[in-house]
């Protein structure tokens, strides 16, 4: 029987030689800077937020922590209070949220699927957050997933949404990257030439991360929120 492990270095091997081989490695040191939950309840805190939904709850590390009147979670396999995947979550839900975590399957397409549908449901002035939008190295973001700490090609999602009109996209520097996606018109629209953003390279981002990603800091992102 083929293990995970296993699994994964056969994926890391099929990445390597057919999708893109770099080196370079950024380093992130996540341990200097806050994590996911203090952050998101600082800003329930400071904008008096009393709805919560997150996509992808796992062991509901996260979602235990979050502070709020009222919380949803969504997790076809564990966690979270609905056992649903977020596809079919969106289908049926007839709520609206102040605030959205978006930490479900870590692939492009469903991550700009779950950004989309989030903000549809979004209350006014609310906010949609997205974790682990800064991998570090490239087998970190490899799709098909090729190892334990993965934080997927979330990152190509955001990049695309930095070319939009409609939204104003930002990535915080903390906890593998903490993407925020507010509904209002885009501040820093991204200038880049590409028309398939599930195509970019690794390279790429290596080498115009905060550019792409907008980066901003803590205290930066309590003053855009
Ligand atoms: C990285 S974990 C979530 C971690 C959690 N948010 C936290 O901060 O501790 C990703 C979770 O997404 C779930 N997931 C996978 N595909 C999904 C989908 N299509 N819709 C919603 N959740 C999904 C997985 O079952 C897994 O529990």
């Amino acid at each position: 029987m083929i293990t995970i492990k296993n699994k994964y270095r056969l994926n890391y091997i099929f990445n390597l030689i057919f999708k893109e081989n770099f080196k370079k490695k950024l380093s992130f040191n996540w341990k200097n800077f806050s994590l996911r939950h203090e952050i998101i309840n600082k800003i329930i805190e400071k904008k008096n937020f009393k709805t919560y939904l997150e996509i992808g709850c796992y062991k509901d590390d996260n979602f235990k922590r979050i502070n709020i009147d009222y919380k949803v979670g969504v997790d076809p396999v564990s966690g979270g209070t609905i056992r649903l995947k977020s596809d079919d979550f969106f289908r049926k839900n007839k709520e609206n949220f102040d605030i959205i975590f978006v930490d479900g399957l870590h692939h492009y397409h469903q991550v700009k699927k779950d950004i989309e549908n989030s903000v549809k449901i979004l209350n006014k002035g609310g906010v949609v957050l997205v974790h682990d939008c800064l991998p570090s190295r490239i087998r970190d973001q490899m799709v098909p997933r090729s190892h334990e700490n993965w934080n997927g090609d979330v990152w190509k999602s955001i990049v695309e949404l930095r070319t939009k009109k409609n939204f104003d996209v930002y990535t915080c520097m903390a906890d593998e990257g903490i993407g925020i996606v507010l509904n209002r018109d885009n501040k820093n629209i991204l200038k880049i030439n590409c028309n398939n953003f599930k195509k970019l390279k690794f390279k790429d981002y290596y080498y115009n991360f905060s550019e792409f990603m907008n980066i901003i800091n803590e205290d930066e992102l309590f003053k855009i929120v």
